[in-house]
């Protein structure tokens, strides 16, 4: 797909923004619609509007696209009412969704399993996996069939505004020991937001994917060992069991931020089934380039990751890591 013309809905912060970055270094003809909260960019046509008033979708009325894409994560209400707005004018809806989605996949499951009770006319957000199945039945509500619904994982690389791969780099770069979530070998999965945006541009593929990295390719040990490489911290990493966490208090996932520990979670969101998406061509870039990517633009903005206001602190207090570290 050369000289497409595609529409963000968003564009950026995170993975907006690395959509917007892919597009335009594949030659595409980019427009965002955003509030304009941030400076535009002169390389894109910015079109301003809030989703959430009335009339907020006005600055779209005259367009045609071939692709739309949509980071919204709150209410589905909004998605629902941009792809019936933009239904007859674009070819297809890109929703990036979550794998947040599944009411309870366990390990090797693919795309086909139950989903967290949704509606595609929500107006609320207080919960994330029911906000993101009703975005996905919003964005099939206006599209149909040319509906494309991307359920990645972690999602990782610069500009990350939830503050995980951040952490741990800022961490590590403090040298000493520090905790590391067990059992060591777990695998672990993740895309790249380039990697994510490249496919959401260019994958000839409709209806839901798991868009992340293959079943065990990847460890949390690997990540931390990158984040030691990058930094060249004089870092060594102490293992602990997740009971031996548990019993401290260190919170999976918020606290140890990548890390869930065996269990539901683990597999619905860490062991999923990635046929589909590596069928349509998705390609993963190596781990080290995605974190020292990452670090690069952590040091290039002070080393303090901005974190979206709506997600929880990231990261492990002091005192738990003094705990853990003296026992
Ligand atoms: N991070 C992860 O690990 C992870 C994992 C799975 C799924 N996801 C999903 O990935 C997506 C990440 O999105 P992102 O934040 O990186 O997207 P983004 O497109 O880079 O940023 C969000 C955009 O929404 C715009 N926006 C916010 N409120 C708006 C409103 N009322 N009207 C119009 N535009 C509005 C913001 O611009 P203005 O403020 O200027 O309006 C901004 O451009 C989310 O859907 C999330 O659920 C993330």
């Amino acid at each position: 797909m050369t000289n497409s013309r595609v529409l963000i809905l968003g564009g950026t912060e995170f993975v907006g923004r690395a959509v917007v970055d892919e597009a335009l270094a594949r030659g595409h003809d980019v427009t965002v619609l955003n509030r304009g909260t941030r400076a535009p960019r002169n390389d894109v046509t910015t079109l301003l509007g809030d989703r959430t008033a009335p009339g907020g979708l006005d600055a779209l009325r005259d367009g045609a696209w071939d692709r739309v894409i949509d980071t919204w994560s709150w209410a589905p209400r909004v998605v629902a009412e941009s792809a019936a707005f933009l239904a007859d004018r674009a070819d297809r809806y890109v929703y990036v969704s979550s794998r947040s989605v599944y009411a309870a996949a366990r390990a090797g499951d693919d795309e086909s399993v139950a989903l967290a009770e949704a509606s595609a006319d929500d107006d609320s957000f207080d919960d994330y996996a029911r906000a993101k199945a009703g975005g996905e039945l919003g964005a099939t509500a206006g599209f149909g069939d040319r509906a494309v619904l991307l359920r990645p994982g972690l999602i990782l690389g610069p500009y990350e505004n939830i503050g995980r791969l951040p952490w741990w780099l800022s961490r590590i770069a403090r040298g000493g020991e520090v905790v590391a979530p067990g059992p060591v070998d777990a695998g672990m999965q993740y895309i790249d937001a380039r990697d994510l945006a490249g496919f959401a541009l260019e994958a000839d593929v409709t209806g839901p994917v798991n868009t992340v990295s293959e079943r065990d390719a990847t460890t949390l040990d690997d990540v931390l060992r990158a984040c030691i490489a990058v930094t060249g911290a004089d870092a060594t990493l102490r293992w602990f069991s997740p009971e031996e966490l548990a019993a401290a208090g260190a919170e999976p996932w918020t606290q140890l931020p990548l890390w869930l520990p065996p269990g539901e979670d683990y597999e619905s969101l860490q062991q999923g089934d990635v046929s589909r998406a590596m069928g349509a061509g998705l390609s993963i870039r190596p781990l080290q380039e995605t974190v020292d990517d990452t670090w690069e633009w952590l040091k290039s903005i002070g080393g303090v990751a901005p974190q979206r206001p709506d997600r929880p602190v990231i990261g492990l207090p002091a005192e738990t890591e003094r705990r853990l570290l003296e026992s």
